[in-house]
């Protein structure tokens, strides 16, 4: 993020999307996320890239209007019909959020990458940052945990087809209707979990809001078949690096098996939305949410006040 003096701007550094105040009633908000490869299907890729891309417009309570594509493409190496299926599952994303795909911008490179900068707008009063979560608000998670790991066992050839076919889903999962449920409720503060993990991203809200919190390891959603395959040892290097980078921040209250806290850790792509609401709306909050077709819909945890660690984890 620059060092940003315009006045205009709103929110603070590592929200996820750059937020420019037009008048009272309406603000911009602007984020750009591309990709490599996540899944051997190339339309599948393409959705799950712009799920991922249109999800931090989603985290800060936002409508999304338009993106511009972003791609890199071996066009020496690799057939142009990839390509082209890679830019239809973003369109078929795109249109699924309403999303009007303006333009973008293609190089070569020896590798394919895609993604979008999106735009979106929000009323600045309604604005939902990383940094508003109170002592006694509840955690909720809307997508189950292990997307790295899956795809990291698909890689590997540990898991059949089915497999990939069930990750896919869960990544191309709009977090529209999670977002226009939390936007109904009225939220303290939201995130979207991806690359440094449900743990990684709940330091960066804590830190922000000058909170803690505790996680309740038994409620955190994760998808079938992640925790065996955790314990085979299927973790993809942004997991390793997540860890490293939190373990400093976390608590392990009598249960650190090494397959929950990489679970924990795991790098995300389009992962769900991460919310903080007050204790009295958290009954509404989890009937809005199930109510909008959300993968999961659990209570994860607690904020609490400030404390040494950022986060407890309680099994
Ligand atoms: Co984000
Ligand atoms: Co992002």
């Amino acid at each position: 993020m620059p060092s940003v003096k315009d006045k205009n701007f709103l929110g603070e550094l590592k929200e996820d999307a750059a937020v420019y105040q037009i008048n009272s009633s309406l603000a911009i908000v602007q984020t750009v996320d591309f990709i490599t490869p996540v899944l051997n299907d190339p339309y599948a890729f393409g959705a799950v890239a712009a799920a991922n891309a249109i999800g931090d417009i989603y985290a800060m309570g936002a409508k999304p209007i338009y993106a511009l594509n972003i791609v890199e493409f071996p066009v020496k190496s690799l057939p142009l019909s990839i390509l082209q299926e890679i830019l239809r599952g973003g369109a078929d994303k795109a249109l699924e959020a309403g999303v009007s795909i303006a333009g973008g911008h293609s190089i070569e490179d020896n590798a394919p990458k895609y993604g979008m900068a999106v735009t979106g707008f929000v009323d600045p009063t309604k604005l939902v940052k990383k940094s508003g979560a109170q002592p006694g608000d509840v955690l909720f998670l809307t997508k189950p945990l292990g997307t790295g790991i899956l795809t990291t066992a698909i890689d590997r050839g540990l898991t059949g087809a089915e497999t990939e076919q069930e990750i896919y889903k869960i990544m191309a999962h709009l977090n529209k209707g999670a977002a226009e449920a939390m936007m109904e409720v009225g939220v303290h503060a939201c995130t979207d979990v991806t690359g440094f993990g449900l743990l990684g991203h709940l330091i960066e809200m804590m830190n922000g809001s000058n909170t803690s919190a505790q996680v309740f390891l038994n409620r955190v959603p994760l998808i079938q078949g992640a925790r065996e395959l955790a314990k085979t040892g299927a973790i993809p290097a942004g997991t390793h690096n997540n860890y490293r980078y939190i373990r400093n921040n976390v608590k392990w209250e009598g249960h650190d098996k090494k397959e929950d806290i990489m679970l924990l850790c795991d790098a995300q792509t389009a992962g769900g939305l991460l919310i903080a609401v007050s204790q009295e709306k958290a009954d509404q909050l989890k009937a809005a949410l199930v109510k909008a077709g959300c993968l999961a819909a659990e209570e994860i945890g607690r904020v609490a006040e400030k404390e040494e660690k950022a986060i407890k984890v309680l099994a």
